[in-house]
């Protein structure tokens, strides 16, 4: 491991803010702040079902990720065209480029949507003209993974998958997400086959409430490339020596965790325990909207509640971008920022 010269508590918020990074796990359905729904909403004729955006995110307090899923569920209404889903992903671009996101790779579902009638490729055509916005305007590359809905059948998956395939440049990958208990990813073996067949990069939430059988079979029956979440990988030795030896990265999303209380306190959350372990975790938002903040502030509060390290800071960065799906001299480059930023970020030679 590269070792660093250490980082003041003083000034490693700083560093955490400043610090060049990719988010791989977050859900741009799940970045529709309240202030843009009112808004769709109004520009649509539709109404949302609170008298105020105070109010409404008065009522973002969840006991499990159920919970959470009919809230953001709702939410998904007010998007019926293309511009709606081009506006909701630019608002998220540009909050992650003001977090030195480098690269982002965002999930969304079609199912939600085409189950209120808006067409697949009205949701891909807006969010993909904002990735490429993004790339132009703020340098900041985005690339697009389409999650299935496990609670959904596997039908209806290939079904989504059919309809996304016009598309199938415009997308990178394909994940699993949705509420987890009871929907192992076995069940969605043969269209995962299918994806993987057109070259798809494969993830699938596993182990965020839902037991180490289930990262077993989302690596095995799957064949994914990296897990989202995962936290629940702890409680399996052999798993960890598993996911330890074949590098497969977690995409860690601590304040999600705490508001859908997998775990009671951010000071009980495990993240120390798998940079420990040696497994390959990075940090992420999921749904910065609903669940108290982005990137940055994931990375903060984590840190301050863990008493993580620059070391550790440094490691989660270089993880994120080595797990990303970008092609080898992209992610060159992007170990490169990080480097010169670490070379370069000195409180001694600062003051
Ligand atoms: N969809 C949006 N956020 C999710 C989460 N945390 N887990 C599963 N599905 C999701
Ligand atoms: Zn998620």
């Amino acid at each position: 491991m590269k070792l660093l010269k250490p980082v003041s508590v003083e000034h490693l918020p700083e560093l955490l803010r400043r610090m060049p990074k990719a988010e791989l796990h977050m859900h741009i359905e799940g970045s529709l702040e309240p202030e843009l729904m009112f808004a769709l909403a109004a520009r649509n004729g539709l109404t949302v079902p609170y008298p105020d955006v105070e109010s409404l995110r008065r009522a973002y307090v969840f006991n499990n990720l159920q919970e959470f899923l009919d809230i953001y569920h709702a939410g998904t209404l007010v998007l019926r065209v293309e511009q709606d889903f081009y506006d909701m992903a630019w608002a998220y671009l540009q909050r992650a480029a003001a977090d030195n996101v480098l690269h982002t790779e965002i999930f969304f579902d079609t199912q939600t949507h085409t189950g209120h009638g808006v067409a697949a490729d009205v949701v891909i055509n807006g969010l993909h003209r904002a990735c490429v916005d993004a790339q132009a305007k703020l340098g900041l590359s985005a690339s697009l993974i389409l999650c299935f809905l496990r609670h959904l059948s596997e039908a209806q998956a290939f079904e989504a998958l059919e309809q996304a395939l016009p598309l199938r440049e415009k997308l990178v990958g394909i994940g699993l997400a949705s509420s987890e208990l009871g929907h192992p990813p076995e069940k969605f073996a043969k269209v995962f086959a299918k994806a993987r067949a057109l070259d798809f990069r494969l993830v699938a939430h596993a182990g965020e409430e839902g037991p180490p059988a289930y990262i077993w079979s989302a690596l095995d029956v799957l064949r994914v490339e990296r897990i989202d979440h995962g936290v629940q990988a702890l409680r399996d030795p052999a798993l960890i020596q598993r996911l330890v030896r074949d590098k497969v990265p977690l995409t860690v999303c601590p304040l999600s965790n705490l508001k859908l209380r997998v775990f009671p306190t951010l000071a009980q959350h495990n993240l120390g325990g798998m940079l420990d372990a040696g497994l390959v975790a990075t940090v992420n938002s999921d749904d910065p909207a609903y669940f108290g903040g982005y990137i940055n502030e994931n990375f903060t509060q984590t840190f301050a509640a863990l008493g993580l390290t620059a070391q550790h800071a440094w490691q989660l960065a270089h993880n994120s971008f080595e797990a990303s799906f970008i092609d080898a001299s992209a992610k060159r480059v992007l170990h490169d920022r990080l480097e010169a930023f670490y070379e370069t970020f000195d409180p001694i030679f600062r003051s």
